[in-house]
């Protein structure tokens, strides 16, 4: 895959695809002041720059630590990283002075119906995604930029997910097997990520705000053990799509697109089945699309030696009440949700795009 450019309008890492490899870790400030906050802005764009783009690391002093952990090396490679920084409503609060300034549409996420929220897994001020071609490439950025930052920000959460290449074709799978991703909205259309996607000036959003857009993190462990004792046609009447092409109950290829209006009763394609309900495919449904960008998650055993690995699951948005929380409140008790558990995540709001060398993150906010 290319690499993803780190200067412009938006973050660009917003509509890239999914790498293979991720890290989402969401930071409480510890900064006490604006300054402060300020300061701990200017160094995260700094890192963020240079190791999106690679190059030599400072050279050491004659004493002290060296400046790189030297996990990549000499050279720092760019590695097809990218980084995403978002704010969560927390930062909002009266710290740093401001109450009032938050993208009028930042909440902090509530619990859904079906949902085992973990306190220690939910929330933050800060959440950085990291996303490159290999593993050693997003831990070195990790290290980089938890060390330049300690004094301003502590890691409250972490979760690290991968994706597979295509198995064998079309969009990777998910570790139900089922390929995820397919009926995105197009990336490349710049007209729809403006309805869709990006925070647009107007409807009472903050001029800072704009070019930026609400993410939803969703961490949702999935209970695979008894998913793997479900029947295949059980299995696909659930998502209403067929497990090994991708393909719509009534359709041949991926890219197929349901026939919801052929099929009223649902008797191919299931109307409680996800894909139906996330997406009816009526007039008034298609303001409620999002991008998502989702990633596999693996974190070995539980307490009771079953396993535990998921979705980290990611969605792009202009409005969080019209898209995510819509979609999300029609999928309540959808027969899926017998084998997967919602567990964390949070809202939080993507920066506008840093525009070139002078510029850094939030610089009209702060
Ligand atoms: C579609 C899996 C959670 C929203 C799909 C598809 C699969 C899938 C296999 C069909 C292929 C595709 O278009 O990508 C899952 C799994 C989940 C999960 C395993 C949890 C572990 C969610 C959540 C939301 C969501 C939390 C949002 C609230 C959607 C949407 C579509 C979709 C909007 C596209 C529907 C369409 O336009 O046809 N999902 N999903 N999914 N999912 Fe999920």
């Amino acid at each position: 895959a290319p690499p993803v450019p780190f200067h412009g309008r938006h973050q660009a890492s917003v509509l890239a695809p999914p790498r293979r490899v991720t890290a989402y870790t969401a930071f409480d400030v510890t900064a006490r002041n604006r300054r402060e906050l300020t300061e701990l802005m200017r160094t995260l764009t700094a890192r963020a720059r240079f190791l999106t783009g690679g190059g030599t690391p400072e050279p050491a002093g004659i004493t002290g630590p060296p400046t790189d952990s030297g996990l990549l090396g000499p050279q720092v490679p760019a590695g097809g990283l990218s980084v995403t920084l978002a704010v969560g409503a927390a930062l909002f609060d009266d710290r740093f002075g401001l109450h009032g300034r938050a993208p009028r549409r930042l909440t902090t996420m509530p619990a859904f119906p079906d949902d085992d929220l973990q306190t220690d897994w939910c929330h933050g001020d800060i959440g950085l995604q990291l996303c490159a071609d290999d593993t050693d490439t997003v831990l070195h950025a990790l290290r980089d930029i938890a060390r330049h930052t300690r004094g301003g920000m502590q890691v409250r959460w972490r979760l690290d997910g991968f994706t597979s290449p295509p198995r064998p074709s079309g969009t990777p799978r998910n570790l139900m097997g089922f390929k995820d991703g397919t009926a995105n909205p197009d990336a490349r259309s710049a007209g729809e990520m403006d309805r869709l996607v990006w925070t647009g000036a107007g409807a009472g959003e903050p001029d800072w705000a704009v070019g930026g857009s609400y993410q939803v993190v969703r961490l949702i462990r999935m209970l695979v053990e008894f998913w793997d004792r479900v029947s295949l046609t059980e299995q696909e009447r659930m998502f209403g799509r067929a497990r090994e092409t991708g393909a719509p109950l009534d359709g041949d290829r991926e890219q197929d697109t349901p026939d919801y209006p052929a099929d009223p009763k649902g008797e191919v394609i299931p109307l409680d089945s996800h894909i139906r309900l996330a997406n009816p495919r009526t007039p008034s449904s298609a303001g409620q699309r999002l991008l998502r960008r989702a990633y596999n998650y693996d974190r070995g055993v539980d307490g009771n030696g079953n396993l535990d690995m998921g979705l980290l699951f990611c969605c792009y948005q202009r409005d969080l009440a019209r898209q995510f929380e819509t979609v999300q409140r029609r999928l309540a008790g959808e027969p899926l949700t017998d084998y997967i558990t919602p567990f964390g995540g949070g809202y939080f709001f993507a920066l506008p795009g840093v525009r070139d060398t002078t510029d850094w993150y939030g610089r009209a906010l702060l």
